[in-house]
């Protein structure tokens, strides 16, 4: 019978390293986890983040604007006043003419939102310089643009696949049945390529927001049920010696 490595044939440096690594990846998730809310929160217009936003966020709100629906999100923390937020919802309401723009909007937008939405900024967002970059945003909201997604689905696919692959090698150290460890090695893969899949249905079919949120919750539980029961076993777990054959 092979020997396979477990938590007791590694040096406590080694463990040390993993250990390290693996509270290094909890706290970057936490930061995703806000990311994530700072990103979407209030797209529908509601304090708080929830599917809605989601399929907003994907599939666009097709009676909201972009411009609008970023206001009404995280864009508005941005602007100095709800008066500011309104005059720009109704300038949009009124049909988004350019006199309006040059005297009302266009003030607005030079004190609070040009600083990074410009060329010059070099941001990879939407210039609201010019009556023409800000006119194109006004046009009904169909969420996140393929071109935004496919850069954000490499990103995430490469980035990703190497957090799973290093957390999941640490976890493979553990003793439990065979068949618990290779289903909980296959699930976040699986379940970080459903979600991304998601996004582009979510675009089409907004009821796939619930997919997007249910697989991306999956991945985030089985990325820390493998954190979870490989600084247990590390640190805490009896040797056994019955010679199992996980
Ligand atoms: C500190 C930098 C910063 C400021 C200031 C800022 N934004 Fe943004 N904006 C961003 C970033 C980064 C994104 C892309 C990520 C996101 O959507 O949250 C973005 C995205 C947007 C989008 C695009 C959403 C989409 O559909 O892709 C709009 C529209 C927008 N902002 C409007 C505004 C307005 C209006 C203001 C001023 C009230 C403003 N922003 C101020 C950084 C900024």
């Amino acid at each position: 019978m092979p020997h396979y490595r477990r938590f007791q044939d590694i040096s406590v440096s080694e463990k040390l390293l993993n250990s390290m690594f693996l509270l290094m990846i909890a706290v970057a998730y936490l930061f995703a986890l806000l990311h994530m809310y700072y990103a979407h929160e209030g797209r529908d217009g509601e304090a708080g983040l929830s599917v809605k936003d989601v399929m907003i966020a994907y599939h666009g709100s097709h009676d909201q604007t972009r411009l609008g629906a970023a206001i009404k999100g995280s864009m508005g923390a941005n602007l100095p006043s709800a008066a500011a937020k309104n005059d720009i919802l109704d300038w949009i309401n009124l049909g988004a003419h350019e006199d309006d723009y040059q005297t009302r909007i266009r003030p607005i937008f030079e004190n609070n939102c040009i600083a990074c939405h410009s060329v010059d900024s070099g941001m990879p967002i939407p210039s609201l310089e010019s009556f023409a970059d800000v006119r194109a945003l006004t046009h009904t909201d169909t969420g996140a643009t393929i071109p935004t997604l496919v850069r954000v689905s490499h990103i995430h696919l490469f980035g990703i696949a190497f957090i799973l692959f290093f957390v999941g090698r640490i976890f493979l150290l553990c003793e439990m049945p065979a068949l618990w460890k290779r289903v909980a090695v296959i699930i976040p893969f699986a379940a970080v390529l459903i979600d991304i899949l998601s996004w582009y249905i979510t675009k089409s079919i907004p009821g796939f927001a619930y997919v997007v949120v249910i697989s991306g919750g999956l991945m985030g539980l089985s990325l820390w049920f493998q954190i979870g029961v490989s600084m247990y076993q590390m640190w805490f777990h009896q040797k056994h010696h019955q010679g199992e054959v996980t």
